[in-house]
């Protein structure tokens, strides 16, 4: 459901910051990716979003290109994560049509509940699959052009427009233990260490590599797997700020990884979960 446009990203953020910039994007026909690009969309970007239902990524590319006067959004269905070559495609359409890639959100995730009784091996793997490899093969598609967007936007400290970041989305679900979120853990973690080498291996040709870890954050379906409609209530219980998240906050977080105020920020893990990870209920 698309959001109003109050709603997506905090007047704090200075229109036209990203101008002729380029965002990928996968699993941006979600609602919290979804709610990152249009954030970022807003400050005058252009994007791809990649997803494999083909109606569901078209429409919402239009979406968010029709909020944004004079914005391009291209909508690239069919690609599967897990598969390096549809990826690799899908990164060539996108600086065709948009001339480059500056920015890249690693979202695309399968989750369900599952104890590990329940978890075939199949049902382990596929997970792994789509969070895992699907990052790597994100990282590894797109790499090139991060790496071109890094050498022409010098990460000095001084220069403002900025460019060749990646930002990973993961979970908390890791830093305890969750129950029938094994394979979803698992993955997670995986995740946090893959930012982390890559900050490290092309930090020193000006990308940046950072986690945003969201908590629970209203409205998505995440959430709805993992409590159900009738544990939303009591669930917010375990938040320390009391509430769930915003995905405009997801969208803040993001745009402040991307922008010049993050310019310093690398192989680091940013949490955006009202502090719940902290209580000793859920740790
Ligand atoms: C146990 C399950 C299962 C379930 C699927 N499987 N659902 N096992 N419990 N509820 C098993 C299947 O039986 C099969 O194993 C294996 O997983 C692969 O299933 P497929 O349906 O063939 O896989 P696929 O079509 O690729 O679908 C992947 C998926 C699906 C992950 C299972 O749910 C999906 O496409 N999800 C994408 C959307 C999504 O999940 N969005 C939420 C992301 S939110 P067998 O042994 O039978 O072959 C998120 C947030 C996390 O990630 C953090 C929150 C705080």
């Amino acid at each position: 459901m698309p959001l109003p446009k109050s709603e997506y990203v905090s007047n704090v953020w200075r229109d036209g910051i990203f101008a002729g910039k380029v965002v990928f994007c996968t699993g941006g026909a979600g609602t919290i990716c979804s709610a990152q690009v249009r954030a970022l969309v807003h400050l005058g970007a252009n994007a791809a979003i990649i997803g494999r239902n083909v109606e569901k990524t078209a429409a919402m590319a239009k979406d968010i290109e029709t909020a944004r006067k004079g914005s391009k959004v291209i909508g690239l269905g069919g690609v599967d994560v897990r598969s390096f070559e549809s990826l690799t495609k899908a990164a060539e359409q996108t600086v065709k049509e948009l001339g480059g890639i500056d920015y890249v959100i690693a979202g695309a995730a399968g989750n369900f509940l599952a104890p590990i009784t329940g978890l075939s091996t199949n049902a382990f793997r596929t997970v792994m699959e789509i969070d895992v490899v699907g990052s790597f093969n994100t990282l590894k598609a797109t790499l090139p052009y991060l790496l071109e967007s890094a050498a022409a936007n010098k990460n000095d400290g001084k220069n403002p427009n900025t460019g060749g970041r990646i930002i990973f989305v993961s979970a908390t679900l890791h830093y305890a233990g969750t129950p029938f979120q094994t394979h979803v853990a698992a993955a997670k973690a995986a995740i946090d260490a893959l930012s982390a080498n890559a900050a490290i291996e092309f930090g020193p040709r000006g990308i940046t590599s950072n986690i945003i870890a969201p908590g629970p954050i209203g409205g998505t379906e995440g959430m709805e797997r993992l409590v159900g409609a009738e544990g939303m209530e009591a669930s917010k219980a375990s938040v320390p700020l009391g509430r769930y998240g915003l995905v405009k906050e997801i969208a803040d977080a993001t745009v402040y990884l991307f922008s010049d105020a993050g310019n310093f920020v690398n192989g680091d893990l940013l949490v955006v979960d009202g502090g719940s990870w902290r209580m000793p209920m859920n740790g």
